[in-house]
C-alpha cells in the first residue's frame, strides 16, 4: 500500500538514490562527479536535524517511490510562513500513478501545520512534465525567477 511518511537519518541511502534520479532526470547529472559524499551526508544531516526542513518519502511495500522536500521560512510581507518545494521526484516506473499527487497533498497538510499560507515551487521552463503536474495540482504561475552564477 502506498504510504507517505517523514524521512529520517536512516533513510539516507533512499534519499540519495531519489535525489540522484532527480538530478539525472532534470539534467544536473553533469554536476554529480563533483559530489563529495561526506559533505553531501553532512548537509543532509543538517537539513534533517533542522525544524525548517520537511522530507516526505513515499513508498509501497518498502520500495521508495518518491520524495518531496519542503523548506519552511518566515515572510515579513505577511508575517506568515511560506513553504518552498526545493526538490520533488517520483521514480520513473512509478510516474503517472498518483504518487506525486499523494506527496503534494501531504506536503500541503504539513505546510499548513507549519503555519504556512503559501506553497511555492520553481521549475525549469523546459520541464513540461513538472509544469503540467504543478498546474494540475492547483499551482498557478505568479513570478519570474532569476539566478546568477557565483
Ligand atoms: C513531476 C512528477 C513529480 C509528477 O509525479 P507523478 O507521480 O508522475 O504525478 P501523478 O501521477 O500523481 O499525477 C498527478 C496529476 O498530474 C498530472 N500530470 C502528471 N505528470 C504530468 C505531465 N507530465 N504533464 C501533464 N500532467 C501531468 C496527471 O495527469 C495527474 O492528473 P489527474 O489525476 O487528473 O490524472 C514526476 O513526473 C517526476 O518525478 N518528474 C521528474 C522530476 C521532476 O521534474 N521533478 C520536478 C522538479 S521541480
Amino acid at each position: 500500500m502506498l504510504e507517505v511518511r517523514k524521512a529520517a537519518g536512516e533513510d539516507e541511502e533512499k534519499i540519495f538514490r531519489l535525489i540522484r534520479e532527480l538530478a539525472e532526470t532534470v539534467g544536473f547529472a553533469e554536476q554529480a562527479p563533483l559530489i563529495d559524499i561526506g559533505i553531501w551526508s553532512r548537509t543532509l544531516k543538517g537539513m534533517l536535524d533542522s525544524p525548517d526542513w520537511i522530507f516526505l518519502l513515499a513508498s509501497d511495500d518498502g520500495e521508495s517511490l518518491g520524495l518531496v522536500l519542503l523548506y519552511v521560512r518566515p515572510t515579513l510581507t505577511t508575517g506568515m510562513n511560506k513553504a518552498i518545494i526545493t526538490e520533488m521526484v517520483v521514480t520513473e516506473k512509478a510516474r503517472g500513478k498518483g504518487v506525486g499527487r499523494v506527496l503534494i497533498e501531504e506536503a500541503r497538510k504539513q505546510a499548513l501545520q507549519s503555519g504556512c499560507s503559501i506553497m511555492a515551487v520553481a521549475t525549469d521552463l523546459d520541464n513540461a512534465g513538472a509544469t503540467g503536474f504543478y498546474k494540475k495540482m492547483g499551482f498557478t504561475q505568479e513570478r519570474t525567477y532569476f539566478e546568477a552564477q557565483l
